[in-house]
């Protein structure tokens, strides 16, 4: 296994209310899904979505010990860094692309536009509970349709981001999502009903990232090292949005 490169953190951004992005001193050749295993010493290490290559950054929600400890690095401090690891999204050329984001899944979605823009029509549709947690939407207005949807209606539509997929998937040559396991599964489900290609970026407890410890399987899928990103057709029946591994490595319902 490789050993984590230091890195020196040269921005630290507020980009939502619990949600700072991580500005790094480095380059990285990484295509937009694939994913960095950040170690801070002390706290350990957990996986992040690469969020822009050149520099390198990553987008951390403070959700427990390991994330708040993160968020509160600032300019000057140094991290620990591997990868990139696992797989990208696949890139098209003069199509019509519909991203779903929840949360904090719109992190590797923004890479995503951003590549996609160039040749490509781009819609999202892009999901929170609340418009002060809504995760970068600047990156998502100039590559065409943004949609916002926020549970409370305090920003955009009120719902969740999935409510009017129907309204959207018709139209479009591919779906990209990445979010909460239930959320991507009504993903899953609306692409197959409408036979439109997609591909989900999953979010599996993972403590090696490299396929060494098993604690990321997808059925008999290692989604560190074949995933994070994986088609829908692969991810159909699989048991995908029913159970998965905590980090005792029992298996929970999702
Ligand atoms: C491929 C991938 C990409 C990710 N990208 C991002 C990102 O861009 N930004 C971001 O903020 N978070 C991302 N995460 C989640 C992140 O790795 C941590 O889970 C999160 O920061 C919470 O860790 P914690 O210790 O602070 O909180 P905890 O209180 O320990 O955990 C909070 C939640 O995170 C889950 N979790 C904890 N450790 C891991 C782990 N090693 N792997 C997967 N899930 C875990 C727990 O099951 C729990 O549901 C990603 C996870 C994966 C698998
Ligand atoms: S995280 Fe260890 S095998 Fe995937």
């Amino acid at each position: 296994m490789d050993r984590p490169t230091k890195m020196t953190v040269t921005g630290a951004d507020r980009v939502a209310t619990d949600t700072i992005r991580l500005t790094l001193d480095a380059t990285w050749d990484a295509r937009p899904g694939q994913f960095a295993m950040v170690w801070v010493p002390g706290e350990g290490e957990k996986p992040m979505s690469v969020v822009a290559s050149d520099p390198m950054a990553v987008c951390v929600r403070s959700v427990g010990p390991f994330s708040r400890s993160l968020c509160s690095r600032t300019v000057g401090d140094m991290i620990g860094v591997r990868g990139p690891y696992g797989t990208g999204f696949t890139l098209m050329k003069d199509a019509n692309a519909l991203l779903v984001a929840g949360g904090m899944g719109a992190a590797p979605l923004a890479f995503l536009a951003n590549e996609l823009a160039l040749g490509n029509e781009v819609t999202t549709l892009l999901g929170a509970r609340t418009a002060d947690q809504l995760i970068m939407p600047e990156a998502f207005t100039n590559t065409g349709g943004l949609h916002i949807f926020t549970d409370d209606g305090s920003s955009g539509e009120s719902g969740i981001v999935t409510s009017s997929l129907d309204r959207f998937i018709w139209d479009t040559d591919r779906v990209y999502a990445c979010g909460p396991e239930r959320m991507m599964v009504a993903v899953l489900d609306a692409a197959l009903a409408a036979d439109v290609p997609c591909e989900l970026c999953v979010e599996r407890y993972m403590k090696c990232g490299v396929g060494l410890c098993g604690s990321c399987h997808v059925g008999e899928i290692c989604a560190c090292t074949e995933g994070p990103v994986l088609s829908g057709e692969r991810l159909n029946g699989t048991g995908f949005g029913r159970t998965a591994r905590d980090c005792a490595g029992r298996r929970v319902p999702v």
